[in-house]
């Protein structure tokens, strides 16, 4: 198995449960009450931000997993349209279900790919939350060069140090490959990020910090050119 057929098939087992418990199900008291809560946090200071930038916008939203960014980017937000790309073909079942309940699914459409590909959709907005996460050095050189020219919001998980990013490496990354698996996510160091930003012309860019969302950052070129 190639390790983009394991990362398919990873999310392709945990995408349901994960999207209920970061944004339905209330996240509990524990740890990983604590890890889902800052994923829920990640959504909203993601909507806060783009709220000003979507009203009759176009969206792509890379790695859209269950949908509920691409949904409220049209139904809270005022996006005329949103289309999701994800590689896990539950997770699209599952946006799809979401936009039909929603009753924005004219709106909002999803298609089961990957995102190593050298052109997407066009769009006034790409998004990606949580996917870098799941791209090596690689994948994330093509994605970037393919989007080069676009107005971009992407999350990643922050190396800071911090004792929730410590506790999000032991107990969510690196037993997935203890167990035997190819499939790790990743944290990146701002320097890296900063450095991608720069060489694909995203610029400027701005890194957004929530205490609620931990680790979990937001990196954007909003305001290039406003
Ligand atoms: C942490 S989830 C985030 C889902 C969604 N963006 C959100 O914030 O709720 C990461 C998503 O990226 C998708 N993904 C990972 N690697 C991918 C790839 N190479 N191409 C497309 N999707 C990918 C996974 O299937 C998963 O749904």
């Amino acid at each position: 198995m190639t390790r983009r057929d394991e990362v398919k098939a990873y999310w392709d087992r945990r995408i349901g449960s994960w999207d209920d418990s970061s944004y339905d199900r209330g996240h509990g008291h524990g740890l990983m009450g604590k890890l889902r809560s800052s994923v829920d946090a990640r959504m909203r200071l993601a909507l806060t931000l783009l709220a000003p930038h979507a009203q009759g916008k176009t969206v792509l939203d890379l790695g859209c997993g269950g949908g509920r960014v691409a949904v409220e980017m049209v139904r809270s937000l005022g996006a005329a349209k949103a289309h999701g790309i994800d590689i896990s073909p539950a997770a699209i079942e599952k946006g799809n279900a979401l936009a039909k309940r929603a009753e924005v699914g004219d709106r909002v459409t999803f298609e089961v790919g990957t995102v190593e590909r050298d052109t997407f959709p066009r769009a006034d907005i790409t998004l990606g939350l949580g996917l870098l996460d799941w791209l090596n050095d690689e994948e994330t050189e093509r994605l970037l060069t393919a989007l080069e020219g676009r107005r971009i919001v992407l999350s990643y998980s922050e190396e800071d140090g911090s004792l929730a990013e410590i506790i999000h490496r032991f107990y969510l990354i690196y037993p997935l490959r203890w167990f035997g698996g190819a499939v790790s996510a990743r944290h990146h160091r701002r320097a890296q990020i900063a450095a991608w930003m720069e060489k694909h012309g995203f610029t400027p860019f701005t890194v957004v910090d929530d205490k609620a969302a931990r680790f979990g950052k937001l990196v954007h070129n909003l305001d290039a050119g406003s």
